[in-house]
């Protein structure tokens, strides 16, 4: 049901901090928590995949793993998992990451990389779902059944209970400063507040912005580091929503190539974690793009001083870094479902998509 809500997906963004506190709950009871971060912290290689938006909670994973624990991790797109498997022995583990469970591309990865003798965690929302079954420890999130096909509240319990094992793979690692696994701990902790508060503090504005932009065919979502899976989620959601073209790539990359394209009024969505360095390598990045006229678009931090220097600032909680995909992701699905209001379109139902890709 609804509960009065519009959409299911207006219903799903506002129930991501209850959905966020019984992720949690499940982290802190579930054994198999600990066996994932044992495991990781053993392995010699660890890939971690899932498509879509599991792809981009993954990528989120391999940054955050290895700020924290300083090892390589990588991440891959589930269908491409082709050009990965034959690197992968039996001393490596991969994550498989999938809302579904059920996701054919990640499912096929799985048994490519089981064939290579490599171990398997996987992070579901579904118990029992292939992916689950299939896996040699099986983690969940708890966000509850997902109606909306454009999947809100099962990134943001993704990005939790990744995050979580990242911190307590890390401390098993010993890579962790002392004391640094408590705090980072509490702070994962303090997300479902910061969420809640995300989401109605920036309502309104992002209404506001979504009818500046409605009229865009095409935008910019750029990021450094951990915002970089965010932008790539804010992108997805608004192409797939509101049909709107959106790309999504680290800023450092504009002058490469994509600047050519931002001329007068194109927007550009700045994802600004709570960072002094990535922050200060933004700067540069928002100028470029300032220079050429671009509208631009900051999410960011509360009292960044960053704020002056966009032309909209959509403040968000000043969280730890490593909170990034929860405080700054749910402006940016309001974002992409006002405009698919705007323009008269069922978020819900986007064309052309089903809910779980059941096949390859
Ligand atoms: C995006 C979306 C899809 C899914 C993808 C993977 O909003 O919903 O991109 O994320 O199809 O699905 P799961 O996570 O079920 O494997």
């Amino acid at each position: 049901e609804k509960e009065g809500y519009p959409h299911f997906m207006l219903k799903e963004i506002h129930e991501q901090p209850r959905a966020l506190r019984s992720t949690l709950h499940g982290l802190m009871s579930d054994a198999m928590m600990g066996e994932a971060a044992e495991m990781l912290a053993d392995a010699d290689t660890v890939f971690v995949t899932g498509a879509g938006t599991s792809y981009h909670a993954s990528e989120y994973f391999a940054l955050i793993s290895m700020r924290l624990a300083e090892r390589p991790v990588i991440a891959f797109i589930a269908s491409e998992y082709g050009s990965y498997v034959n690197a992968a022995g039996p001393r490596d583990v991969l994550v498989a990451v999938s809302q579904s469970g059920e996701t054919m591309d990640t499912l096929k990865a799985l048994r490519a990389f089981k064939k290579r003798g490599s171990r398997v965690i996987s992070l579901t929302n579904a118990v029992d779902s292939a992916i689950a079954r299939e896996s040699d420890v099986a983690v969940y999130t708890r966000a509850g059944p997902e109606i909306g096909v454009a999947a809100t509240k099962t990134f943001l319990t993704q990005t939790l209970a990744l995050t979580w094992l990242a911190v307590e793979t890390a401390t098993r690692i010993g890579s962790l400063r002392g004391g640094e696994e408590m705090e980072l701990l509490k702070e994962l902790e303090s997300t479902p507040k910061h969420v809640e508060e995300s989401i109605s503090t920036t309502s309104e504005l992002v209404k506001k912005l979504a009818e500046r932009i409605a009229g865009s065919k095409s935008m910019y979502y750029l990021s450094r580091g951990v915002g970089l899976p965010v932008a790539r989620e804010g992108a997805l959601k608004i192409k797939e929503i509101a049909y709107v073209h959106a790309e999504a790539y680290p800023a450092g990359e504009s002058k490469h190539g994509p600047i050519a394209l931002v001329e007068p009024s194109f927007p550009v969505v700045f994802t600004i974690p709570n960072d002094a360095e990535l922050q200060r390598m933004l700067l540069g990045n928002i100028e470029e793009m300032r220079a050429r006229g671009g509208v631009i678009v900051g999410v960011l931090p509360r009292g960044s001083e960053l704020r002056e220097r966009v032309d909209l600032a959509i403040e968000v909680p000043r969280a730890h870094w490593i909170a990034t995909a929860l405080t700054h992701t749910p402006p940016l699905q309001l974002l992409a479902y006002h405009v698919a209001s705007l323009k008269g379109l069922d978020p819900d139902k986007p064309r052309n998509l089903a809910k779980t890709v059941t096949v390859e």
